[in-house]
């Protein structure tokens, strides 16, 4: 072998620096990622679940929330700061969760800015009359230590008549949310709210308000999405007509979350990528293209659901193909005398 010259050895020593640089780079990236903190371009590449959707405002909306409902008082705003401490950036609340205030002083209290956290409320169905909705708009801005929502969504396609007890429907508000949708869409002009979408709307309740002369279309409609209710005609259609779906009780909610984990397809599939049957759902709905609102107050738990992966094809496969080779049954079914679903 021909000794090197001392020109080439140096080029040689620079050659090997660069490799283990790269190497390094990539590996605590890589280690950074899989904690969900942050990720590279470079290195997670094209294979890597996505950390956002970007929407049409051009904001851009993290894929993992956490999610607050009957997330207790003096136990939700310890839940809110574990999750920003684990790196979420995303909190999926509402009015009616009646926790507001608490996870305002902990966002205050996080440090976190906060232009860098994704805050999500509903207008609940007693306020849907244009002349209520700013009002608890305000209340919720106020609770959450805020001047603005990144998204307020209809959190029900049902409105009620405000104040009567008992409940009694809003047939007006309920057959026609244009009303509603208009004082929202004012709000989005007046600065208070940077996205608006609804919650709960199927197919044809969305063709419904669509079909008014909307200012803003809905981007978002955040329903129930796990293994026992995958909805995959509504995934397909609201790809096909740019509304992104959030998927609420991903885990089957506190009532069905011990069978849901149980499941054997996806026990298979943690054992297989050595991630936690929890893991597996909430990558899967990723994988599916929705955003996902795991609810935790256990913090390993709020930790663990944020770590995330791509699931191979074949073990994709496997789980949607499960999912959807059962009757589908909901978790989340309120009976206030409106056919919601049909
Ligand atoms: N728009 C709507 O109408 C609507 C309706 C329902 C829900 N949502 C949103 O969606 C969010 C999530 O839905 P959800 O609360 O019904 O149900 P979920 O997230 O499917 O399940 C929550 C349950 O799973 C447990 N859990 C969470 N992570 C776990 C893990 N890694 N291992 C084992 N158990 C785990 C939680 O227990 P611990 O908390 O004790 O850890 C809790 O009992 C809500 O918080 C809310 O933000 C919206």
């Amino acid at each position: 072998m021909r000794p090197a010259k001392q020109g080439e050895s140096w080029k040689k020593s620079l050659g090997t620096a660069f490799l283990v640089a790269s190497v390094v780079y990539c590996v605590v990236w890589g280690f950074r990622g899989a904690f969900g903190r942050l990720r590279s371009p470079g290195c997670s590449g094209k294979h890597a679940l996505p950390t956002s959707y970007t929407l049409p405002s051009g904001d851009k909306i993290p894929s993992v929330a956490l999610g607050v409902w009957r997330a207790e008082k003096g136990k939700v705003g310890d839940a809110v700061k574990t999750a920003l401490n684990a790196g979420y950036r995303h909190i999926d609340g509402a009015w009616i969760y009646g926790n507001e205030a608490e996870v305002g002083e902990a966002l205050k209290e996080s440090g976190v800015p906060r232009e860098d956290i994704w805050i999500t409320s509903k207008l609940w169905n007693d306020f849907h009359a244009p002349e209520d909705i700013e009002p608890v708009l305000d209340e919720s801005l106020s609770r959450l230590g805020t001047d603005y929502l990144d998204l307020y969504l209809i959190h029900w396609p049902v409105a009620f008549k405000k104040g009567k007890i008992p409940r009694e429907v809003d047939w007006d508000l309920t057959n026609n949310s244009y009303p509603t949708w208009q004082k929202l869409e004012e709000l989005v002009e007046k600065g208070k709210i940077r996205n608006i979408g609804v919650s709960n709307f199927n197919i044809r309740r969305i063709q419904n308000l669509t079909a008014n002369p909307l200012k803003i279309k809905p981007v978002i409609n955040q329903v129930e999405l796990n293994y026992w209710n995958p909805q995959p005609e509504l995934l397909k259609w609201s790809k096909q007509n740019g509304i992104l779906l959030e998927a609420y009780s991903p885990l089957g909610s506190a009532e069905r979350v011990k069978e849901t984990l149980q499941v054997p397809e996806v026990k298979k599939i943690a054992r297989v990528l050595g991630i936690t049957p929890a893991q597996v759902y909430i990558s899967w709905h990723v994988q599916r293209g929705t955003a996902v609102l795991p609810k935790s107050v256990t913090p390993s738990r709020v930790e663990e659901n944020l770590q995330i992966t791509r699931l191979p094809e074949h073990l994709f496969d496997l789980l949607e193909n499960a999912a959807n080779s059962h009757k589908p049954v909901r978790s989340v079914d309120p009976h206030w005398g409106v056919d919601i679903w049909h």
